[in-house]
């Protein structure tokens, strides 16, 4: 499949190959491009030279082309639908009373394996809680997904973990409908890195760094972990996703450099969770972070660091531009993700804040861009530079 639609792309963030929707003119209005025509690096060049800002273009979100053959037959991604059936208020503190009992548990268990003990994690309160987010998924996605874009104050790998499951969610609910595999999926996501807080945090905190031999330490996490959790009662479908979490489709992951569909699909899910937090994260968005940005790092990793499908999924079900992301519009307003789309991952609803103008908006009001002919996220911003929590936006209806 791919997409026809126009976008308005930076020309910083144009690529090879992608076709001009309209004829380019150079600012004095001589033609330097006609429309339908296939962008080489010379012409992205000669944009650049000739200061043009923005190029029309149809860029394709996904090609099935590259798709491989699937381990689990995929449905379609309105097979579960993202419902709104109970209060956002009501599931939001839902979901946050089983994310803090997590996350103090996670909190816990991270000082006794510094100190060299067994992490204390009592399976069966964590498979309760997990339970309770699934919960609240089902009834109300946008509640678990808001707390995950919130700053919930909690150690920055606890906090990483809790998002990551609840991304791992999303994408799991979307491609099973056994519950008890959903469980385990988003049980592994929270304690894959346990084995992680038993490396001193000179090693961690340096990956550019490594010796072979202290990457060999960080790649034995996984195996830390599952030897760490064997003792606790998770079920061997938990310790096979904690094992799997850093393998990598084309087999470049570790430990075991398992390749496609030999890895377990929980594991192959947390992978992308994981990896999608981190590129989503508001340390990512320091700068800016374009539309093209996050769409072509997710689509370079499709088939090769994960399977397609499952990245397709993510981008589908949980977005380009993931809720509570402040995004500049290409008219100038300023706005947050409010609603992610998943027929066009790259034009989500938004709340408007901020006028062209600059000045933050009295009343706010709603767009959806699928709606709008005209009306493009030009790149997301970095909230803080704006002093803003967009949390506090986001439970407007
Ligand atoms: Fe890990």
């Amino acid at each position: 499949m791919s997409d026809r639609r126009v976008y308005l792309i930076s020309v910083d963030d144009l690529l090879p190959g992608q076709i001009t929707a309209e004829p380019i003119y150079t600012p004095d209005g001589l033609l330097v491009v006609a429309s339908q025509a296939r962008l080489t690096d010379a012409l992205i060049m000669q944009f650049e030279q000739l200061k043009i800002p923005h190029v029309k273009v149809h860029m394709p979100v996904v090609d099935d082309e590259e798709s491989a053959g699937i381990p689990f037959a995929l449905p379609d991604s309105t097979t579960v639908e993202l419902r709104e059936d109970t209060p956002l208020q009501i599931e939001f503190k839902n979901g946050k009373e089983a994310y803090l009992v997590l996350a103090s548990m996670l909190n816990v268990a991270r000082t006794q394996v510094i100190a060299g003990k067994y992490p204390s994690l009592p399976e069966k309160t964590i498979r309760l809680k997990v339970e309770q987010m699934i919960g609240t998924y089902r009834r109300n996605y946008r509640a678990l997904m808001i707390l995950s874009r919130t700053n919930m104050r909690q150690h920055e790998s606890v906090q990483h973990a809790l998002n990551r499951a609840i991304v791992s969610l999303a994408i799991s609910i979307q491609i099973t409908n056994d519950q008890e595999e959903i469980i385990d999926t988003v049980i592994a996501a929270l304690v894959a890195d346990i084995g992680m807080y038993s490396i001193p945090d000179s090693l961690t905190k340096n990956p550019g760094k490594l010796s072979a031999e202290d990457k060999k330490i960080i790649e034995s996490h996984p195996l830390v972990s599952a030897k760490l959790l064997r003792t606790k009662g998770f079920s061997n479908r938990v310790l096979t996703n904690v094992l799997d979490h850093h393998e990598r489709f084309d087999g470049t992951g570790y430990p075991r450099g398992m390749q496609g569909f030999e890895i377990s699909v929980g594991g192959a899910v947390i992978g992308l969770a994981d990896t999608y937090c981190a590129m989503t994260s508001k340390r990512s968005y320091k700068g800016s972070f374009s539309p093209t940005k996050a769409l072509s790092e997710l689509n370079s990793k499709r088939n090769v660091a994960f399977q397609g499908d499952l990245v397709e999924v993510l981008i589908r079900n949980v977005g380009i531009f993931p809720i509570g992301t402040l995004v500049e519009l290409s008219n100038g307003e300023v706005g947050i993700v409010n609603r992610p789309n998943p027929d066009d991952p790259l034009l989500p609803r938004v709340t408007l804040v901020m006028g062209s103008e600059g000045k933050r908006k009295n009343y706010l009001t709603q767009i959806n861009l699928a709606d709008l002919e005209d009306v493009q996220i030009v790149k997301a911003l970095d909230p803080d530079k704006f002093g803003m929590d967009v949390s506090s936006f986001l439970f407007m209806p």
